[in-house]
């Protein structure tokens, strides 16, 4: 019995004669030679096949294998520079070859296909190389988020998904029947994060948020995860020291342990590298000020047109992309104004129609990967608020009640893991991001 190994160690078996269990990614050959690229879900090698080697039924076996075949590979492993796959430079030796099921015509070839085509068959699509690499990517982003939280004193609290109320403004719920009551799905976690702060201090919440937002952008899923930090004696500008040292972290990590998924990708990480506190801060009246220079300076018609905005506005996709190309690394924006945010938003002092919000923007056109402010700590001011946006006090009783009980300055934010792993990975759209993307358009698989 050889020892089955998974090919991302096969660095350590050199010289050995090893099993693999994988699927056949691609085969080509001539005469007396046949290669196989075989992936196991931790990497893809290649194995060599040399006829005079092997018995003659095995060779046949391997002409005949079907591109997706799931197969069991016995071999001796051999360092080779030149060899091609994840990691690159090993190769398989073969000596025998046992087809656990030969596949039916495989119909995924991620060059020949549309988008429409290779969503409708996701369950597929995700095993090819890029995807492969990239929900690689996405794990290890979910994992850094983790891994940066517990061992800074966050507290994991689980958020309920069934809300009897609005987090994020009433436009995008999705309603459902509760044994005849409506109910929502969560859009965020954080006001509940507002009371487990007073238990534990410093919080975070990390799980699947809903929006029903009619964007088709590049950016929008209506179903999503997000991870959400709350702090309890933490102001905006504490917050943001939180932010850019957890994004960091994030990104580094990325860096560190998914190289050949980011070479896989094709990205470039010079930007990447540059991704180290402190990241610059501009106020939302400079990036107003920012835009108003480009739309003078530019000579395009439609780009002058997509940045128009008045003062009070929210920043759309145009105006994110514009701002973060200015800059070489993350970019905080802070100070929106109060109208086009949420209701739970602490005023600026002195300027109650701006708000202590902070929207950090990626580069290279990615824009908002996340969202967050300081919160109202006073009773009042909270109710005004709710009644401002006509939300039913009732369902806020509790969120109320925390303005009551020792209440303290308090900030959280929110990043969105499927923005955040379409920058790091350098993906244009979010819906390959999530292994199962929900849409507006995309419901199936
Ligand atoms: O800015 P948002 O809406 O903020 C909140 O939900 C706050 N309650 C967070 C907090 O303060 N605890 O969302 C935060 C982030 C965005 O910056 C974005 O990365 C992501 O969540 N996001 C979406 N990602 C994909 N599709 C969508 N429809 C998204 N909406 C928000
Ligand atoms: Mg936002």
């Amino acid at each position: 019995m050889t020892k089955t190994i998974p090919i991302e160690e096969i660095h350590c078996h050199v010289d050995e004669e090893v099993t693999l269990q994988g699927w056949l990614y691609h085969s080509t050959g001539k005469g007396k030679l046949r290669f196989l690229q075989v992936r196991d879900g931790t990497g893809i090698v290649q194995a060599v096949m040399f006829r005079p080697n092997l018995p003659d039924d095995v060779f046949e076996l391997a002409k005949r294998v079907t591109q997706e075949s799931s197969l069991v590979l016995t071999g001796r492993v051999k360092a080779e520079p030149r060899a091609p796959g994840v990691p690159g430079g090993y190769e398989l030796d073969v000596t025998g070859l046992e087809v656990v099921q030969t596949a039916e015509e495989y119909p995924v070839t991620p060059t020949e296909h549309g988008v429409e085509f290779l969503m409708e068959h996701r369950h597929l699509w995700i095993r090819s190389k890029k995807q492969w690499a990239l929900l690689r990517v996405r794990a290890t982003v979910m994992r850094a988020i983790r891994d940066w939280l517990d061992s800074n004193g966050y507290v994991e609290m689980t958020t309920p998904i069934l809300t009897p109320a609005a987090g994020e403004g009433t436009t995008t719920l999705f309603e459902i029947d509760y044994f005849g009551q409506p109910v929502y799905l969560a859009q965020t976690g954080q006001l509940y994060n507002e009371a487990t702060i007073y238990a534990f201090g410093k919080v975070y919440c990390f799980g699947p948020t809903f929006r029903a937002e009619k964007s088709k952008t590049r950016r929008h899923l209506t179903e999503f995860w997000m991870v959400e930090p709350e702090i309890a004696y933490c102001d905006l500008d504490g917050m943001m020291e939180v932010e850019e040292q957890f994004v960091a972290h994030v990104v580094q990590a990325v860096l560190r342990e998914r190289k050949q998924e980011l070479d896989v990708l094709e990205r470039d990480t010079d930007g990447l590298e540059r991704v180290i506190p402190p990241f610059p801060r501009i106020s939302y009246d400079e990036a107003l000020d920012r835009l108003a220079a480009i739309r003078q300076s530019t000579e395009d018609p439609e780009l002058k047109a997509s940045l128009a905005i008045e003062w009070g506005g929210d920043f759309g996709s145009p105006h994110e992309t514009e701002l973060t190309k200015q800059f070489d690394r993350p970019v905080f924006v802070y100070g929106y104004p109060t109208a086009c945010k949420a209701f739970y938003m602490e005023p600026w002092p002195g300027r109650p129609e701006v708000c202590k919000s902070v929207d950090l923007l990626a580069p290279e056109g990615y824009g908002e990967i996340t969202g967050g402010s300081e919160r109202i700590s006073d009773r009042a001011l909270l109710v005004e608020r709710i009644h401002r946006d006509r939300l039913p006090e009732a369902a806020f009783r509790w969120y109320i009640d925390l303005r009551r009980y020792g209440s303290v300055p308090h900030s959280g934010f929110g990043l969105g893991v499927e923005r955040t792993v379409a920058w790091i990975a350098g993906i244009h759209h979010v819906r390959e991001t999530e292994p199962f993307p929900r849409t507006l358009g995309q419901m199936y698989p």
